[in-house]
């Protein structure tokens, strides 16, 4: 048993990073004719961690169900950025329980994901929820299968709080044939004073770019059209490694492999260079949208939050990419009522958000994260006035999210067709290169397929198009 500890957590540059093979378990006779459902929240490195958890369990002979009711074993793959997330979970888990009690009184059920790297809640379930069979961290994934077959009677904790490793020789059941996403690197070394992500998930460590573009190349082979390079800080890749090319150069190596699209997430505005905006803006298939977080509009904001930026650093950066790489869209994120925020800071960010007319923005209200500096900050500004914010400023940034949508009417774009679309399934759906969502009235034989599509209507967060 293992439980995670935040000043572990904490520590930086003590070890030296180990790389090796994982020992996977491939014995489909070991959980035969078993059912698992697994619930995933959080980001991409999440909904990616899945897709190894579910390679994981079908090699040791699980099969996967959409019904809790029938599963023997039931999975929450969770996120711990914001404090909302653990109601969430601790919901979802009360149903859980339920079926445990008057179903399948052998169903195994297990935490894993960000908040199991959080101390505190790996001591609320060991002192309250009794039920829950095991909780595994993000560094622990591949361990699963064993996990499995060593349970106890107890809960099992598996939570390392280690800088972290970079283990090779994985698998996944990826979500789609055509999309794909590869991590580049775990772990951040940031720390943003708001951000509980470098506690969950390690020091900033870079796969090798012989590993990264052997498995891209694959993919290409497999068939897949876009690729998305994955990282918390993906402009920060190799700087941890003397021996490695910098992200420009790893992206650039990537596009010359011939993938129809590639993409990357996220970039942190501090390490992006002027060599990454030439690559970007020279190879067609490297997609021109970036999403790039703000944070806040205000200097004084931004260096409470750590972010080792200013607004007038971002606008720079914001004005070069948009100078450099045609019909560049770009997105961002930003905190509203962080401590000490003022209506003055709050106002400088509508400014920045209207001087950059984002393509998009995922905005937040600062929430309070055990264990990281701003935890400690002195906040007087209310819930209501922050609500109040949030509003005003998801006013601006939906004005120029449709305002941005209304420029496509008319036009004709490339979508990469996907799913079903949710609003009708009768039509398909997908992204345009500049990352635009996209319901089109299309023959089902398009799916998966790169489309012309003429664009017929823009909403806020979507648009409506035909194959042309
Ligand atoms: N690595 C990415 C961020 C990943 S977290 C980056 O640096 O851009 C995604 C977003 O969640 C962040 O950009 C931030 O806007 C938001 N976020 C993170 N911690 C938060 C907190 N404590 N409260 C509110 N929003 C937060
Ligand atoms: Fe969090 Fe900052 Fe790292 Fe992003 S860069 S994951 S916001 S600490
Ligand atoms: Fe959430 Fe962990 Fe991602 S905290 S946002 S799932 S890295």
């Amino acid at each position: 048993m293992k439980m995670p500890n935040l000043n572990e957590a904490r520590i930086r540059n003590k070890s030296e990073v180990r790389y090796y093979d994982a020992d996977i378990i491939k014995n489909p006779s070991l959980f035969q004719n078993k059912k698992y459902y697994l619930k995933t929240y959080g980001c991409q490195m999440n909904v990616h961690d899945s897709e190894l958890i579910r390679a994981l369990l079908e090699n040791v002979g699980f099969t996967e169900t959409d019904k809790m009711n029938n599963a023997d074993l039931i999975i929450l793959n969770t996120c711990a950025i914001r404090e909302n997330a653990h109601d969430k979970v601790f919901g979802f888990l009360g149903r859980c329980k339920h079926i445990k009690k008057t179903i399948n009184p052998n169903l195994v059920i297990a935490l894993c994901g960000c908040m199991a790297q959080e101390p505190t809640v790996c001591e609320e379930i060991q002192s309250k929820y009794k039920y829950i069979d095991l909780v595994f961290g993000t560094h622990n994934i591949h361990e699963l299968p064993r996990l499995l077959l060593n349970k106890m009677n107890k809960t099992d904790f598996e939570v390392e709080s280690i800088e972290g490793d970079v283990v090779e020789g994985l698998e996944y059941k990826r979500d789609s044939k055509v999309q794909a996403w590869v991590n580049i690197m775990y772990g951040c070394d940031k720390f943003c004073t708001y951000c509980i992500v470098p506690y969950t998930r390690g020091k900033q460590r870079s796969r090798t770019s012989e590993k990264i573009l052997e498995e891209c190349k694959k993919l290409k082979e497999d068939g897949y059209k876009e690729v998305t390079l994955l990282g918390q800080n993906v402009n920060a890749y190799g700087k941890d490694l003397s021996q490695e090319i910098s992200f420009a150069e790893l992206l650039k190596r990537v596009a010359e492999l011939g993938i129809e699209r590639v993409r990357f997430v996220t970039s942190h505005p501090w390490d992006f260079t002027d060599e990454m905006i030439d690559v970007i803006a020279k190879y067609d298939n490297i997609m021109p949208y970036i999403h790039l977080p703000l944070q806040s509009g205000s200097s004084r904001i931004l260096k409470l939050m750590g972010r080792r930026y200013t607004k007038e650093e971002y606008l720079d950066l914001y004005d070069k990419i948009k100078a450099k790489v045609k019909n560049a869209a770009i997105t961002t994120d930003i905190i509203v009522g962080f401590p000490g925020e003022t209506e003055e800071d709050f106002k400088e960010t509508l400014e920045v958000v209207e001087r950059c007319k984002f393509d998009g923005a995922f905005t937040f209200i600062f929430s309070k994260r055990v264990g990281t500096p701003a935890e400690k900050l002195p906040d007087d500004t209310s819930l209501e006035e922050k609500e109040e914010r949030l509003h005003r400023l998801n006013e601006l940034v939906n004005k120029y999210s449709l305002e941005h949508n209304q420029e496509y009417v008319g036009k004709t774009v490339k979508v990469l067709l996907t799913d079903v679309s949710e609003k009708d399934a009768n039509q398909l759906a997908g992204y345009t290169e500049t990352m635009k969502l996209v319901n089109v009235k299309a023959d089902k034989s398009c799916m998966n397929t790169i489309c012309d599509v003429k664009i017929t209507e823009a909403k806020s967060f979507s648009l409506n198009g035909e194959v042309d």
